[in-house]
């Protein structure tokens, strides 16, 4: 990701041993870099959402681990630490995915060793994280591209961009570097397809209006926010090509956890006849559920959330203000689930696949 002519990653560890992360509680107002030094930090990091994403937050994850063992790497510690950054925040699987994957190889080797064996996973998972989301970003732009070709013949050539509505932040933000959603959307303006993306501004957090926007302004990308709400209106009146969407947790049925108010999206673009896709890496499949609906654990988040709104006032700087009256109750669940039969199909390292168990299946070979 370019951000003003300069390479970043969202995250990167420093010879020291410090966790270097952005900042997305300032963004796009402001880009400051946070360190994390210990498994505290980490969690805090998480649960407010310094870093979030389902990818990011598991990479981050995983350093935490490490950290937390460095001083005592017993049994009894690897759980300890292992419960307590699951618990930071419940619904994206790559957390507890990326834990258990550094949790389980250490627990089987020497306790001199677990530490430095636990940075060296995390690191793999940093590095795999870029090389998954790029693979995305490949096999989703051949859905793009047919999806271009087939509007190019029905307008008869007369054409001028694709419009690809997407929700909350799915791109380089929420993961090491590319992003799941947007990633195919990267790859096709890098082949100079005229895209145009319709950003859902994702009340109450607003990760589409605050990063998405930020991440594709920064890439040179056309966009525009829209309101929540204005996503049927823009279906039914043909503005709508596709929809791409990020996913927390995908069940072994196809079921997508995606950021509250996706379900909504896909059911209108269901009505209206408009491919609606997921876009994941296979980390966030969980097997052990079929049915994501009433199973997956929504996070619920705190009521200020929708009471305040944070942002540059009209000289500038920085503001928090409440839109609610003072000691009205408010209802924060940040998550939803999209059932199966209303995804056109996912879009994973491994390939495409439709969203039904066979078909996920079929992508492990
Ligand atoms: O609450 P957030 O901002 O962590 O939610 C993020 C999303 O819902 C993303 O769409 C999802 O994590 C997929 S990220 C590539």
């Amino acid at each position: 990701m370019k951000i003003n002519g300069k390479d970043w990653k969202t995250i990167w560890i420093t010879d020291d041993l410090e966790i270097k992360v952005i900042d997305q509680t300032v963004l796009p107002h402001e880009f400051k870099i946070k360190t994390m030094r210990n498994i505290k930090d980490v969690y805090f990091g998480i649960k407010n959402m310094i870093v979030r994403g389902a990818p990011l937050i598991g990479v981050t994850g995983g350093y935490g681990f490490a950290l937390g063992i460095k001083e005592d790497s017993s049994d009894k510690n690897l759980i300890k630490c292992s419960n307590y950054l699951k618990s930071a925040r419940p619904t994206a699987v790559n957390l507890s995915w990326a834990i258990d994957r550094i949790y389980n190889k250490v627990a089987r080797i020497e306790k001199s060793e677990r530490f430095s064996f636990a940075i060296k996973e995390a690191k793999a998972i940093e590095l795999e994280d870029i090389e998954m989301c790029s693979k995305i970003g490949d096999n989703g732009l051949k859905v793009i591209k047919d999806i271009f070709k087939k509007k190019y013949f029905e307008k008869k050539n007369k054409i001028k961009n694709i419009n690809i509505l997407t929700h909350c932040n799915a791109g380089w933000l929420a993961t090491v570097d590319w992003g799941t959603a947007l990633a195919p959307i990267y790859k096709a303006h890098r082949e100079n397809l005229n895209i145009h993306v319709w950003v859902d501004e994702t009340r109450p957090r607003n990760q589409g209006a605050s990063l998405t926007a930020y991440e594709l302004q920064s890439e040179g990308i056309p966009y525009s926010v829209i309101v929540d709400n204005a996503g049927g209106y823009l279906m039914q009146n043909n503005l709508v090509d596709m929809v791409i969407v990020g996913s927390d947790r995908t069940t072994s049925n196809g079921d997508v956890c995606n950021k509250i108010g996706t379900y909504l999206k896909a059911l209108a673009a269901y009505e209206n006849n408009i491919p609606f896709f997921a876009a994941l890496p296979v980390s966030t499949i969980d097997w052990s559920l079929e049915n994501g609906v009433n199973t997956i654990p929504i996070e619920e988040r705190s009521e200020e959330e929708i009471d305040f709104l944070r942002g540059l006032n009209n000289k500038g700087k920085m503001e928090t203000i409440r839109i609610t009256p003072i000691g009205s109750k408010s209802y924060n669940p940040a998550f939803d689930v999209t059932p199966s039969k209303f995804i056109t199909g996912l879009i994973t390292e491994k390939g495409i696949c439709k969203a039904n168990k066979e078909s996920l299946k079929s992508l492990y070979g």
